[in-house]
């Protein structure tokens, strides 16, 4: 039996996370060298061919097996509460493609990309789900409504989700991204050179998006002024991606790092790991993503690429990806 697989990269956050929830703008690109992949195929009861199988296949939720190995999960949809998110978005598929009964199959999930690491690892899972399930009902969906059903997922994981991580997840190009408004794919003339560091800290998103609306709820001046000043810096550093010089991007990164620790996003290894990058030689470093914890990145010259993350990696970083965005890489 032909088994249909998709799959979809993680990402980072260049510019403009949290604030993104509240309408600003925000900046982000496909992490490729990490991944997300499903594949779907349909189930063969013991004594029967392939040819078989359609007639004789179990019917109901129990049919549809789940095989999540990296995080030791192997169950039946209908033993998944409703709310898991891998079984929303599978039910989100059979909604949008009208299935009443599904048909009998194992959906497979392995992901390279740390789990609660802010680089997508939710969003990515739920792609490459809907895309290798709708593939395999004989009706892939659309990029948009793929990203849609997606999002509807990120609801379980984020609470109040932007909309960005399905996004460049699901289009696999950077993107400009506003809430309410059509995705823009980001043109790059010139690439540039970023790390990837892990802090080894998890830190699941949904816990700090709501501690930040927590606090911009208590103080909404203050947390609205700091939100406009990151979706200054957005539309600042968009400037200087289109324009082919993204070198400039340096001190807004340092910047926006600055501006997140105001939110209280930060942490010490974060802290730490982006004073790292700085006395090593870097162009400019932030957190990226959910923070107090997860992944930071670091912007370099390629010829300073490994004093960089030999640094990151001297002070806590667990690990350190090398990634090539723009004209040079593989988007
Ligand atoms: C998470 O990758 C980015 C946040 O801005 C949340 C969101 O946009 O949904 C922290």
């Amino acid at each position: 039996m032909p088994a249909f697989t998709a799959s979809a990269p993680g990402k980072i956050i260049l510019f403009g996370e949290h604030a993104v929830v509240y309408g600003q703008p925000a900046i982000a690109v496909p992490l490729t060298q990490v991944r997300a992949r499903a594949v779907v195929t349909a189930n063969i009861p013991a004594g029967q061919t392939g040819a078989d199988q359609q007639d004789s296949s179990p019917s109901g939720f129990s049919a549809v097996i789940l095989d999540a190995p990296d995080i030791s999960l192997r169950t039946t949809l209908a033993d998944l509460p409703a709310n898991h998110p891998l079984a929303t978005a599978i039910l989100s598929v059979f909604e949008a493609l009208h299935v009443v009964k599904p048909p009998s199959c194992t959906v497979r999930i392995r992901s390279t990309i740390p789990l609660a690491s802010g680089l997508g690892s939710g969003a990515a899972v739920s792609v490459a789900v809907i895309r290798a399930l709708s593939a395999f009902l004989g009706r892939p969906l659309p990029l948009e409504q793929v990203s849609a059903l997606a999002f509807e997922v990120e609801k379980i994981y984020h609470g109040t989700p932007s909309g960005i991580d399905n996004s460049v997840v699901t289009f696999n190009k950077p993107v400009f991204y506003q809430r309410g408004q059509p995705v823009e794919i980001l043109k790059l003339p010139a690439a540039f050179h970023i790390l990837v560091a892990d802090s080894g800290q998890s830190s699941p998103t949904a816990a700090v998006v709501g501690d930040v609306r927590r606090r911009w709820q208590a103080y909404p001046p203050a947390y609205e002024a700091l939100f406009a000043a990151i979706g200054d810096l957005v539309r600042h550093a968009r400037q200087h991606i289109e324009s082919g010089s993204p070198h400039s991007l340096g001190p807004l990164m340092f910047q926006n790092h600055a501006l997140l620790s105001q939110l209280g996003v930060s942490s010490p290894q974060l802290d730490a790991l982006v004073d790292a990058a700085r006395d090593s030689g870097a162009l400019g470093a932030k957190l990226s993503g959910g923070g107090r914890g997860g992944a930071m990145l670091a912007l370099v010259q390629e010829q300073d690429a490994q004093r960089v993350a030999e640094a990151l990696q001297s002070h806590g970083a667990a690990s350190v990806i090398r990634t090539t965005v723009g004209r040079a890489s593989k988007q």
